[in-house]
């Protein structure tokens, strides 16, 4: 196991109807802006419940973060903390709202040109102090509820923003607000955890037994709780382990000590800035693919989960990695997410564009060991026609 630091500072909420406990999490004096997407949260009565649980506090709302959210619409809310004196930022919604809510609790303070901070990639943003921020988190999927990253779209390019000053300081999880969800965003949400864990998992290994327990932990429980959550969808129990695994995905516990493989992670970004593909989708693209061609490298972590996750045990190496390289794919398929570029209208003449763009945003040497090429990324595109 590697060398590792462990703090994570966010203070989970759990269960239903607790919204009423924001008064006593936020300062009674304190200014707050709500800041939510496209009105999922106004639909379905939630903003109503926050907006209570708030009480006599000033509050000032921002909407309308969209998906994939916007440098420019975020500069919108930053205007707005900047002129009103807002002190507290309170994300309602999925990893769009929450990620957007952390940009702008780091750009609000910032007296610099707020575009230096889409320019750190995995490292610290060059920010001594944030604005205080916490989530109601409506979608579990992206971990943004438990971490201190966000990714920003801007000028056709997805960029990370991590400080640890970005951690939110408290998160909502009340599994019964994500009961008014499509199927496609309960699905989208099991791809991107399932994949999470993954990337932290799969790479090469690192003796670290608890980490891979756990990542193994939250992997079957997703195989369950997925399909159980999209046939049930008021099945509190399905939605609370749902909900719990997205968080423990991503909340940095099983990455402590071990090797991580962004690289699905980042050729999707580049799929969803061009083609306007769900995070999730791209993932379920990439993924698959990405084993095909890195089979070597990742040989001892693949068969470990082939025999852990899967119960695969039958057949030789080859057999059992192909076979936990297909039932990976036939889950995600299962679930409805599609797992082939051409399934979305991406044809081979647009690979080379997205080996472009990854050059273009220094995404030239991937993967736990650094060594995946543009030429690699092209291959693995390929493979996932
Ligand atoms: O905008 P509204 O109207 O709220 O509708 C949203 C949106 O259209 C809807 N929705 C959310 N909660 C709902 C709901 N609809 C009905 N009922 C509810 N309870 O769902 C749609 C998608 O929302 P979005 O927030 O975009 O989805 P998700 O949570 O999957 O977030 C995706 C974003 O997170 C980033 C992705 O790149 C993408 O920009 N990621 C963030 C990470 C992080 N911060 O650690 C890691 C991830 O790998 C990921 O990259
Ligand atoms: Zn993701």
């Amino acid at each position: 196991m590697q060398q590792f630091d462990y703090h994570n500072p966010t203070r989970i909420v759990f269960g239903q109807d607790r919204l009423a406990e924001l008064d006593q999490l936020i300062p009674a004096d304190a200014r707050v802006m709500v800041l939510y997407g496209g009105g999922s949260v106004k639909r379905n009565g939630t903003l109503d419940k926050v907006l209570n649980g708030l009480g006599q506090r000033q509050v000032i709302e921002f909407a309308g973060i969209e998906p994939n959210p916007r440098y420019e619409t975020l500069m919108q809310a930053v205007e707005i903390v900047r002129d009103e004196g807002i002190n507290f930022l309170l994300a309602v919604g999925g990893g769009s709202v929450m990620d957007g809510t952390k940009f702008v609790a780091a750009a609000a303070p910032y007296s610099g040109d707020t575009t230096d901070l889409l320019k750190c990639g995995f490292e610290p943003i060059p920010v001594s102090t944030a604005l205080p921020l916490a989530t109601v988190a409506t979608l579990p999927a992206t971990g943004s509820e438990m971490n201190m990253g966000a990714v920003i779209s801007y000028e056709g390019g997805k960029y990370p923003v991590m400080s640890p000053l970005l951690f939110p300081r408290f998160s909502f999880l009340d599994p019964t607000l994500t009961f008014s969800l499509p199927p496609k965003q309960v699905a989208n949400g099991v791809v991107d955890a399932f994949v999470h864990v993954l990337e932290q998992y799969v790479t090469t290994p690192a003796g670290a037994r608890i980490q891979d327990r756990t990542a193994e932990g939250i992997l079957r429980t997703l195989i369950e709780v997925g399909p159980q959550t999209l046939a049930q969808p008021e099945d509190y129990d399905a939605r609370a382990n749902l909900m719990w695994s997205a968080t423990c995905a991503l909340n940095g516990f099983i990455g402590v000590g071990v090797p991580h493989d962004w690289s699905t992670h980042m050729i999707g970004h580049e799929l969803t800035a061009l083609f306007g593909i769900d995070h999730a989708q791209t993932l379920a693209i990439v993924l698959p693919s990405l084993w095909q061609v890195r089979k070597e490298q990742k040989r001892a972590k693949l068969l470990q989960y082939a025999e852990q996750v899967w119960g695969i045990q039958s057949g030789d190496e080859e057999q059992r990695i192909d076979q936990a390289i297909a039932q990976t794919r036939a889950f995600f398929e299962s679930l409805g997410v599609k797992t082939r570029l051409s399934d979305y209208g991406v044809e081979a003449e647009q690979i080379e564009t997205v080996i472009d763009a990854l050059k273009a945003h220094g995404m030239v040497a991937l993967s736990e060991s650094g060594d995946l090429t543009p030429d690699i990324s092209r291959e693995i595109l390929r493979g996932a026609l």
